[in-house]
């Protein structure tokens, strides 16, 4: 019987890597996955000497279409399989959709929604055999459209639509299914985002280590949605109660104001 393991995408950074932390601190054994293998080996090497078991190394470039063939042949040919899966790599860009790089776009829509779709069904069965499940890393951003930043939203919200109802088809055989939404975290994420450190006000604000113990929480507490903090819940739960139309108003001047400011 292979032995299980808690595979961690985007783990050489924020929020990735802190979720490979907590992870391993929970006695999990952890396969960081990330193109960087440097900064991938400096955390299993801080995992290690915190007295956890040595992580497993995958650098793969998950915008490579064999990306999800090798992560099975690596974990077969080291005789482990998924218990959990983590897709936490993603990112995002700022600017009009129409002004960005076309091609920068798709492959947000191919890191942020395919591979995370690929990896969460590829190892439904041994999920099920481990009685495990899967953490899929949404945003706040998935309960808004996004003026300024539509591609992004609308990645997200694909996650979160797609988790729920994973959530709900896999529940039956004991595979366990959360979306984490995290508002804004400072990591990598903003400078390959482009966006400005005065972009989101500070006191929405979690730490990364904070939101992969909630995130960590909710899903072996089996929750279907987990949303750090108090006025991040209320960020995504006001929109739901007021018109589409007077939600876009409102995130477009901001979004021109923000623009505006920076310029
Ligand atoms: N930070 C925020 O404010 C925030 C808020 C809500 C949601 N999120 C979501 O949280 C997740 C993690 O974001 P973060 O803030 O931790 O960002 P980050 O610090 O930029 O980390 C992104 C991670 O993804 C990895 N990655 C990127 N492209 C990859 C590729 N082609 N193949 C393999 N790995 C790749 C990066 O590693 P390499 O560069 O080494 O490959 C890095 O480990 C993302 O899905 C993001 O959308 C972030």
């Amino acid at each position: 019987m292979p032995r299980p393991v808690t595979l961690v995408t985007g783990a050489s950074a924020g929020i990735g890597a802190a979720l490979a932390r907590v992870f391993a601190a929970k006695g999990h054994e952890v396969a960081l996955l990330a193109r960087r293998a440097l900064q991938l080996t400096t955390l299993a090497d801080s995992i290690e000497s915190a007295g956890h078991k040595r992580p497993h190394i995958l650098a793969i470039d998950l915008a490579r279409a064999d990306a999800s063939t090798r992560i099975d042949d690596e974990m077969r040919g080291r005789d482990l399989e998924p218990q959990y899966v983590v897709n936490n790599a993603g990112f995002g860009l700022l600017g009009r959709a129409a002004e960005l790089d076309r091609g920068e776009q798709l492959a947000m829509i191919d890191l942020n929604v395919r591979v995370l779709t690929d990896l969460s069904l590829r190892f439904v069965d041994s999920l099920t055999r481990q009685r495990g499940g899967i953490l899929n890393v949404a945003s706040v951003a998935s309960f808004l459209p996004g003026p300024g930043m539509a591609v992004y939203h609308a990645t997200k919200a694909y996650v979160l639509s797609f988790s729920e109802a994973l959530h709900q088809e896999l529940a039956p055989q004991g595979v366990r299914v959360t979306a984490l939404c995290p508002g804004p975290v400072v990591t990598e994420f903003q400078a390959r985002a482009g966006i400005p450190e005065s972009y989101f006000p500070r006191f929405l604000a979690r730490s990364a280590e904070r939101v992969a113990r909630d995130g960590y929480n909710g899903l072996m507490r089996g929750q279907r949605l987990v949303v750090p903090g108090a006025e991040n819940k209320i960020a995504t739960f006001l929109p739901r109660l007021l018109p589409r139309a007077l939600v876009l108003k409102f995130l477009s001047a901001g979004a021109r104001k923000q623009s505006q400011s920076n310029m």
